[in-house]
């Protein structure tokens, strides 16, 4: 069985006051929840205020990007070791802003993805089609691309730690939520992807989400299906109450 795994992606939102606020309700709300890996991906600069917050609580600390390499001239750019300093155990990969807005290929996304790995941090890879691409039925295509062009070459015995979010972009940020069926559709068959490059059990073992305005109403629905094993989670992850109703959907 997977374990579910829910995570906040708060992109460029919050102050440390504001993250710290947050930080003190949340902890109370989700203090019972051992059934839910839950996680917060936080902008850099609240990473070490968050992390000393967290620190002793069962919530995980993420970032939302990172480069791939050690150290050295790139300017603006945020290396591993950094992250690490904060315990910083997640990092999302290739979100469809990084993609879009900051131009990052398929093969950036893949260095990325493997020295993440490397160093013991988890990826949340993000792939997903726009409306256009939907509407053509290129879904599957789309994604195919961008989960085979991420993971090929990397070393199987890494391959069962990453995690997966599947974001068809015209769900993002627009209310507009995948039926439960899509999502399910389209996450099943990235994971016969997975099985396709790795094996078999290597695609039952990581753990795939979907994201795309979930909320606290949408939540539980979209749980009650065999491949959805998580989500990731913006607009409705910045209110400490909002976010710990997803997390505790089981309740
Ligand atoms: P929303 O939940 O605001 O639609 O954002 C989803 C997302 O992009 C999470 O990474």
């Amino acid at each position: 069985m997977r374990k579910p795994i829910i995570a906040a992606n708060w992109k460029m939102h919050k102050t440390v006051k504001e993250a710290l606020d947050f930080v003190e309700k949340f902890k109370a709300l989700v203090v019972k929840n051992n059934e839910v890996d839950i996680i917060l991906c936080v902008p850099y600069t609240v990473l070490a205020s968050v992390a000393q917050s967290l620190s002793g609580s069962t919530v995980n600390l993420g970032a939302q990007n990172m480069y791939h390499q050690d150290k050295g001239a790139f300017t603006g750019e945020i290396a591993p070791a950094m992250l690490l300093e904060f315990e910083t155990r997640y990092v999302i990969i290739g979100h469809s802003e990084r993609r879009e807005i900051f131009g990052e290929t398929d093969e950036l996304i893949r260095e990325k993805v493997n020295k993440a790995l490397q160093l013991g941090i988890t990826p949340i890879l993000c792939v997903g089609e726009t409306s256009e691409e939907r509407e053509g039925g290129f879904t599957e295509a789309k994604c195919r691309k961008q989960v085979e062009s991420a993971l090929k070459g990397l070393d199987k015995s890494l391959a069962a730690q990453i995690i997966i979010a599947y974001e068809p972009i015209w769900a993002i940020g627009t209310g507009k939520t995948a039926s439960s069926n899509d999502a399910e559709e389209t996450i099943a068959y990235i994971r016969r992807l997975v099985a396709g490059i790795f094996d078999e059990t290597t695609a039952q073992t990581i753990r795939i989400q979907y994201g795309g305005s979930v909320k606290s109403d949408n939540i539980k629905e979209l749980m009650t299906k065999p491949n959805i094993d998580g989500a990731l989670v913006g607009g409705a992850s910045l209110d400490a109450e909002s976010f710990a109703k997803i997390v505790n959907f089981k309740e």
